[in-house]
């Protein structure tokens, strides 16, 4: 079982270059498989999450040449099945954008129905509405969600949450459809504009991504393109957040600033010096940090995907600290991980109280999910001794050479695959 060991107490120094969108990639990757002509994607991460999707992908006919580490080509001209396996979406549930995306084009999708996961039960239904009321009958049959349509027609749409995934499957299927879609009370997330501005490279015609009202007018066929995919905005921000907890000085390169506000805002409460550059964010943290009130919202509001990072920033401030999470219900998890390290946490549903302490301790623990899995590495790293962090394949879904980049900046951390090499590492880093 691969595991991480971290010996904490080296605050984070030096500059960290962050790799693609990994949320954008899946949307992009699911969505060049909407012409038969060749698209070349750059800046895209390599990771597990983005790598298996391309596997689903070819699993039906897609061909996918690695131009190098970060760019992909991709054909679709030779897909023979409309049908995405259970295996596929039980390994990375945005495959489900290949509803959506295959819909647009060839009006019918199979793809086996996502469950819940580790943060909560994540219906849905925004996007099943969304696709009945392109025209698009919708059924489930043995577990698989099958959506066909003999036309896909305009339509005037409100959805009911605020979802990222619904709005990007939703906008994939319209943007080949008859007439012109209005979406409204749809994500804002950066990933949604950047999706959509990679249809757009494709000749869709998509406008007000980014806004709450998306509007599609269909068109019938879209061609090949070339598109550099968006920085990843929560690997820059875990990265601003293990400097915060480690009283580093860190600053993470390739960024949109613009992307990080929410994020910046809040480490400035907690006490953090932040220097924003035209592609580059500073952030120096001294002394004790101040705790804070944070609640989990929709883009333009602090994101759940940011949650656990800050949690345990805030595990090691001088105050108590009150987090709300509004997206997921079972998003606290992880906090029972870091009582183990020592912090004063009480959870009361989607509230937790945050007493901030004055060191963690080294423990071991385990991953739970991606984010989660990167926050507790950020404890690990801020702690006195030495942390295992457990089940870092969660980490490796969606974070490229997490452990090499935290090591360029001072941190202390080693993958390990085995008892053996565990006990070799201890004794090599104490
Ligand atoms: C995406 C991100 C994920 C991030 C989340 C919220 C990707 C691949 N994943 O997930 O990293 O944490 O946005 O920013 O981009 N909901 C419904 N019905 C639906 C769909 C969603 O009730 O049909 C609810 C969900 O349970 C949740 C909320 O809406 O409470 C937001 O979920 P959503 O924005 O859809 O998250 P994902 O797209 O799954």
């Amino acid at each position: 079982m691969d595991r991480y060991i971290i010996k904490g107490g080296n605050p984070l120094v030096g500059e960290v270059e962050i790799g693609g969108a990994k949320n954008a990639a899946l949307g992009i990757i699911a969505a060049s498989i909407m012409t038969d002509e060749t698209v070349t994607i750059e800046n895209l991460p390599d990771v597990n999450d983005t790598n298996v999707l391309l596997e689903a992908m070819q699993g039906i006919g897609v061909r996918v040449m690695r131009i190098d580490r970060h760019t992909v080509k991709i054909n679709a001209s030779s897909v023979f099945s409309h049908c995405i396996e259970y295996d596929y979406i039980r390994k990375i549930r945005a495959s489900y954008y290949l509803l959506g995306a295959l819909l647009g084009k060839y009006r019918h999708a199979e793809v086996a129905l996502p469950g819940g996961c580790k943060i909560g039960s994540r219906p849905i239904d925004q996007h099943i509405k969304g696709f009945k009321a392109l025209g698009a009958k919708v059924t489930l049959n043995h577990g698989n969600i099958i959506t066909e349509a003999d036309q896909l027609r305009s339509t005037h749409l409100y959805f009911d949450v605020v979802s990222v995934g619904a709005t990007i499957n939703v906008m994939m299927a319209a943007a080949m459809s008859e007439g012109t879609t209005i979406m409204e009370n749809v994500a804002k997330e950066p990933h949604v504009v950047d999706i959509a501005n990679f249809l757009n490279s494709m000749g869709a015609k998509i406008r007000g991504a980014g806004t709450n009202v998306i509007r599609i007018t269909g068109v019938r066929k879209l061609h090949g393109t070339t598109y550099s995919i968006i920085p990843d905005q929560i690997e820059a921000g875990t990265f601003m957040f293990a400097a915060a907890a480690t009283r580093g000085d860190v600053t993470v390169l390739n960024v949109i600033p613009k992307h990080l506000e929410a994020t910046i805002y809040k480490l400035i409460e907690l006490g953090c010096e932040v220097e924003e550059f035209d592609d580059a964010v500073r952030v120096v943290s001294k002394g004790n940090l101040k705790p804070t009130t944070v609640k989990t919202l929709p883009y333009t509001g602090f994101p759940t995907d940011m949650q656990p990072q800050m949690g345990v920033t805030l595990s090691i401030c001088s105050g108590t600290s009150i987090v709300i999470e509004s997206i997921f219900e079972n998003r606290f998890k992880y906090l029972d991980e870091i009582k183990r390290m020592g912090a004063d946490v009480q959870v009361d549903g989607t509230t937790a109280t945050i007493r901030g302490i004055d060191h963690l301790c080294g423990a071991n623990v385990n991953a739970l999910d991606l984010r989660a899995g990167a926050a507790l590495c950020i404890a690990g790293l801020a702690a006195e001794g030495t942390t295992v962090v457990d089940d870092i394949h969660y980490i490796k879904r969606g974070y490229e050479k997490f452990d090499e980049k935290l090591r360029s900046l001072g941190g202390i951390i080693e993958e390990v695959d085995s008892e053996r090499a565990l006990q070799k590492a201890r004794m090599r880093i104490g």
